[in-house]
């Protein structure tokens, strides 16, 4: 295990560094600062949070477990669009490593047919805070995990730098967020659309009561996947559902 060189992180924000922390989100969404946009890094969480109340295994040297705070002068309608642009910029960053990522709608970043990213966005007043979870450098996942969930490590077969994957996808946040603010998603939404392999498949729609099969087959300049069902148009609003693939996760 090689600890984080954090001299050697290139940030445009503050940075905010623990060895240990419950959780970057929980550090971002609580801390006193009350105006000034930073990254929370942790090496390792204890209660790493996942989506819908899930735990997020979140070990030591493994992978990046950060949080980007922000006070975005957005209406609510609009800051799902900030989760979107958090799972572009580290498609493209992991990219740039190397990897054939994707990103499976809305956010999940996919290498080979598992999630190899995860991110929790969360809002409190004017807070909003992008918690990014990355399996950078993991060896093992428990049999519960290893057939949905990846890592660069295993999927590139040598350790990776997370100092320099840090600085990457914060820098190519930094980007997007610049469009988002001045340009809205609907700049955005080609380029998203590209990166995301959820578009173009027979996907299986889960609600809390229905599931059905549908063709995704578009991201609307709003970031909704469209989907074609008996025949007809609809739009997913991420939060509302989820999506999977009719023989897998992906
Ligand atoms: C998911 O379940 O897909 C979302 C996982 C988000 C994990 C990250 S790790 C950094 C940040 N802090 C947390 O407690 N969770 C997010």
């Amino acid at each position: 295990m090689t600890k984080l060189k954090i001299k050697n992180i290139k940030l445009s924000r503050k940075l905010c560094y623990k060895e240990e922390t419950n959780s970057t989100n929980d550090d971002a969404l609580s801390c006193e600062n009350t105006a000034e946009e930073c990254v929370f890094l942790a090496e390792r969480q204890i209660k790493g949070k996942g989506s819908r109340g899930r735990n997020w295994q979140s070990e030591k040297g493994d992978g990046i477990w950060m949080s980007i705070l922000l006070f975005p002068k957005l209406s609510a309608i609009d800051i799902p669009k900030i989760t979107l642009i958090g799972g572009m910029a580290v498609c493209t960053a992991v990219r740039n490593a190397g990897f054939e990522a994707y990103i499976k709608w809305p956010n999940d970043i996919v290498i080979g047919g598992k999630k190899v990213c995860g991110i929790l966005t969360e809002k409190r007043g004017e807070r909003v805070v992008i918690g990014i979870g990355i399996n950078v450098n993991t060896k093992h996942f428990d049999s519960e995990l290893k057939n949905k969930a990846t890592s660069l490590f295993l999927e590139g077969g040598k350790e990776i730098k997370r100092e320099t994957l840090i600085s990457s996808v914060c820098s190519e946040f930094d980007l997007l967020y610049d469009i988002l603010k001045t340009d809205g998603f609907s700049a955005l939404s080609r380029k998203y659309a590209e990166l995301c392999i959820t578009v173009g498949k027979k996907i299986m729609v889960i609600q809390p009561d229905i599931s059905y099969e549908a063709e995704s087959v578009g991201i609307t300049e709003n970031g909704e996947l469209l989907i074609v069902r008996d025949g007809k148009e609809e739009k997913l609003c991420s939060g509302e559902v989820s999506v999977r693939g009719i023989y897998g996760y992906v």
